[in-house]
């Protein structure tokens, strides 16, 4: 199979992607988050062809990206004391970087939800994303469109390096706006829990229900909540600051910092914001460690940041990079 790379720009690109996710096939699109690997969610062998492309595990459940909010009726079925929170939520952050996970409906197959009995669901904030759900007029799931484990692609070069010939088309939209993968929250009765860390915070969330954190280890729901993930093949440390890390001698290392850092010793700096802002450090994060990881280092020795808003959301992805380095 040829892969080609169209520019949503181009006149024709919508059109294109929608004709492909009609014949079933898994394409390439843009979200506000990362790139993600699309289908016709209610179409099972369409839907397999994300597995097969991903080399993803079968139990690993996929995000469905909704047309409008009114899918949810027909696709979820959450407990009657939890829709009123349901509702704030997805008044509040959608379209946007938030998923819900909820009781499913028996429209989501067993291969969407892998076997669960709920439902991961969002909607889309990127234009280009949503006019193709949107002419589509069916949801789609979508992962991030990296193969398992891997790190999630930001630009559309990336999933090319990650898909190439496994998917007929990418539509480029761009660098991504956040550079990380959606907030995923599982609504209990009168709190919420975070399954995963992203661009809407603790913080944020805390305004409408009590916040938990999931119990990470003791049961991981969500394959992105395995301890080793987001990995990079190059090993990886995490370090209080850099300019403090003892580098073994003859050791080429890759420095991923956090604000502005000029020591050498390293081979090479990414740099994830010269201002240390946080959003700015998320939206270049993968991409930082996409480019390191490409040099053939020893070793890639990343920057903690500060633990709080979108910088919990950076630190887990940081540590399950460092979990299994090389892995
Ligand atoms: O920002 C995003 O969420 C991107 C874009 C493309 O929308 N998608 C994304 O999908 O990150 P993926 O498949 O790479 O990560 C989704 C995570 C996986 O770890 C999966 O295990 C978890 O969501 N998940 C999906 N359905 C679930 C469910 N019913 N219960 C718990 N976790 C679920
Ligand atoms: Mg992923």
């Amino acid at each position: 199979m040829t892969t080609e790379v169209v520019s949503a720009e181009e006149q024709s690109a919508i059109d294109r992607a929608v004709a492909a996710l009609q014949a079933g096939e898994a394409i390439g699109l843009p979200t506000e988050t990362v790139y993600g690997l699309a289908a016709d969610a209610l179409n099972t062998d369409a839907v397999l062809k994300i597995f097969e492309a991903k080399e993803r595990p079968r139990f690993d459940p996929l995000i469905v990206h909704l047309p409008d909010a009114g899918w949810l009726d027909r696709l979820t079925d959450p407990s009657p004391v939890s829709k009123t929170l349901i509702a704030s939520l997805t008044s509040s952050f959608w379209p946007g970087p938030l998923t819900l996970v909820l009781p499913r409906q028996a429209a989501v197959s067993d291969i969407v939800a892998a076997g669960l009995g709920t439902v991961a669901v969002r909607m889309s904030a990127h234009p280009v994303f949503q006019r193709v759900v949107e002419s589509f007029g069916r949801p789609l799931a979508a992962p991030s469109a990296n193969r398992f484990g891997r790190i999630s692609p930001t630009t559309a070069e990336h999933v090319r390096s990650e898909l190439d010939g496994r998917v007929p088309l990418i539509v480029d939209g761009g660098p991504t706006l956040h550079g990380l993968e959606s907030t995923i929250v599982a609504v209990r009765a009168g709190h919420i829990e975070i399954l995963r860390h992203g661009p809407v915070t603790a913080e944020e969330l805390g305004a409408f229900a009590d916040v938990r954190p999931a119990q990470l280890f003791a049961h991981p729901e969500a394959p992105g909540q395995l301890a080793s993930h987001y990995a990079p093949r190059t090993p990886l440390v995490l370090c209080t600051k850099l300019s403090d890390f003892a580098l073994p001698a003859g050791t080429r290392a890759g420095a991923l910092a956090f604000g502005p850092f000029t020591r050498t010793g390293f081979t090479e700096v990414r740099t994830l914001s010269p201002d240390s802002d946080l959003r700015e450090a998320a939206a270049n994060l993968f991409r930082g460690l996409r480019e390191l990881d490409q040099l053939e280092l020893d070793l890639i020795v990343a920057e903690e940041v500060p633990e709080t808003g979108l910088g919990r959301a950076i630190m887990d992805r940081l540590r399950r990079a460092a979990a299994l380095g090389g892995g």
